[in-house]
């Protein structure tokens, strides 16, 4: 029977209790429900508006309900829609008349916006622990590979040579940003919603700010009908992990690019990568591609529950009650995919040689000659101009721009010398790039060593 059957006089039909259940997956906020409860309680009775005896009879209860959730033995059911009213039913069954003084000063609106809560400010922690896992991975490859060199992309075209760490620092970049933004979102997270009741507050003489502190919360929201009826901490929380998996994706877009045979530039541990049914060489970076696959996902999560929201007077409409399989699905999808990415780097070894081959074509260091121009004193426009005029001269010849003679080179850049005909080495290039945020070794590695003390 539904804790709210008071004034009805008929049975829900089956349909609707199927409908409108949600015990089918927001059981898991379980540990988060009875914590809130248990607070609840405690402030009820500080406050004099139940007796300490059934509060202490409640807390006790929530323990036992809490064990027999843990230890598999308590039964959900959909009848009692979802994990308020199974837990509060259980416990009144096990206590039986102090269980019936829980639910005083609160409603299932408040309650379902603390656990949420609760459940996201530790899914945040969890997050950022696995993206620094991930970081770790790709800095223990930076750290190991400092001094191989490859070539940057840009419009996935040859560009400039660089090191490879310092592509994968781009990457612990990325996900440094990622960790800061969840730790954001968490501030505005970590706000109590309990106590405001279904909509207006209580004529009760609740301590909210007492709530607060036993939860470790930071405030107090202080709006009751904005506490109920917005779940902009939902959308603020998959921005967060929509960023995440774009990130992921991108990362999971180069190692597949590397891992083809064409470029070649990687190889991946048999563990983590997956063969065919029907073509036995076959060897495939099936991670990666569910890596990026899985973007899809999570994104429309986030514009489901932005369109769920989108027209919604207020305050709270059972609409709202669709912004958890959404939640749930994204969360655990950025965590496997983040730990599994970070297992894979773990196999992750390049192909030095092929990278330096890939790096070592003149044409990545034609910048570096119109920048030697510069340093002689051309203007730079005028020296990209001389140099294009060089690049094409060896095109139309077929020739390599190392392989050009001065005097070639001199009829295209008029103030050339001999020392331009060295400058096509890409670790010279490589190394020349000194300035805070460019390439150089030097640089690459005090990178590597600030993030070492980071996470020291
Ligand atoms: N299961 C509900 C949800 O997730 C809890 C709040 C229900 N409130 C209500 N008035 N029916 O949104």
């Amino acid at each position: 029977m539904a804790l709210w059957s008071g004034r009805f006089s008929e049975k829900t039909d089956e349909l609707v209790a199927r409908y409108t259940e949600s015990i089918s997956y927001d059981r898991r906020l379980y540990p988060f429900d009875i914590a809130g409860s248990k607070a609840h309680a405690e402030m009820l009775a500080k406050q004099g508006i139940i007796p300490q005896e059934d509060a202490d009879a409640i807390i006790k209860g929530l323990d036992a309900v809490l064990a027999e959730i843990e230890s598999g033995t308590f039964s959900f059911k959909e009848e009692l829609e979802d994990i308020h009213m199974n837990i509060e039913s259980r416990l009144t069954e096990l206590i039986g008349q102090p269980g019936a003084r829980l639910h005083t000063g609160r409603s299932r609106n408040d309650q379902i916006a603390t656990d949420e809560r609760l459940f996201m400010r530790h899914e945040a922690q969890e997050i950022t622990k696995q993206l620094q896992a991930l970081q770790k991975a790709l800095l223990a490859l930076a750290d190991k590979y400092s001094d191989v060199i490859m070539p940057g992309f840009t419009h996935t075209q040859h560009a400039q040579p660089v090191l490879f760490a310092h592509h994968l620092l781009a990457y612990i970049e990325m996900f440094g940003r990622d960790c800061e933004r969840i730790g954001d979102c968490a501030k505005r997270l970590n706000r109590l919603p309990l106590g405001a009741g279904a909509i207006a507050g209580s004529t009760l003489p609740l301590d909210r700010q007492f709530t607060a502190e036993k939860l470790g919360f930071s405030e107090v929201l202080r709006n009751s009908m904005d506490a109920v009826g917005d779940r902009d901490y939902i959308v603020e929380f998959l921005s967060c992990l929509a960023i995440i998996v774009m990130h992921i994706s991108r990362l999971a877009e180069d190692i597949v690019i590397w891992f083809s045979q064409e470029f070649a530039f990687i190889e991946l541990g048999d563990a983590f990568t997956t063969g065919s049914s029907l073509m036995p060489q076959k060897k495939n970076p099936d991670v990666a591609e569910l890596a990026r696959g899985k973007t899809g996902r999570v994104y429309g999560h986030l514009m489901a529950i932005l369109t769920t929201m989108k027209g919604l007077p207020l305050t709270y409409n059972r609409d709202m009650q669709e912004d958890k399989e959404g939640l749930f699905d994204s969360i655990d999808t950025v965590k496997l995919s983040l730990a599994t990415m970070a297992a894979m780097l773990g196999t992750l070894k390049p192909r030095v040689e092929r990278m330096r081959q890939a790096a070592s074509d003149p044409s990545l260091m034609a910048t570096d000659l119109a920048e030697w121009l510069v340093r002689h004193g051309v203007p730079f426009r005028e020296a990209h101009r001389q140099v294009g005029k060089f690049v094409g001269f060896c095109a139309a010849h077929e020739m390599p721009l190392d392989q050009a003679t001065l005097e070639q080179m001199k009829s295209c850049i008029p103030n050339a010398e001999p020392e331009c005909l060295q400058i096509f080495n890409p670790e010279h290039s490589v190394a020349a790039r000194t300035p805070i945020g460019g390439t150089a070794p030097e640089n690459v590695r005090q990178q590597i060593e600030y993030w070492k003390n980071r996470f020291a």
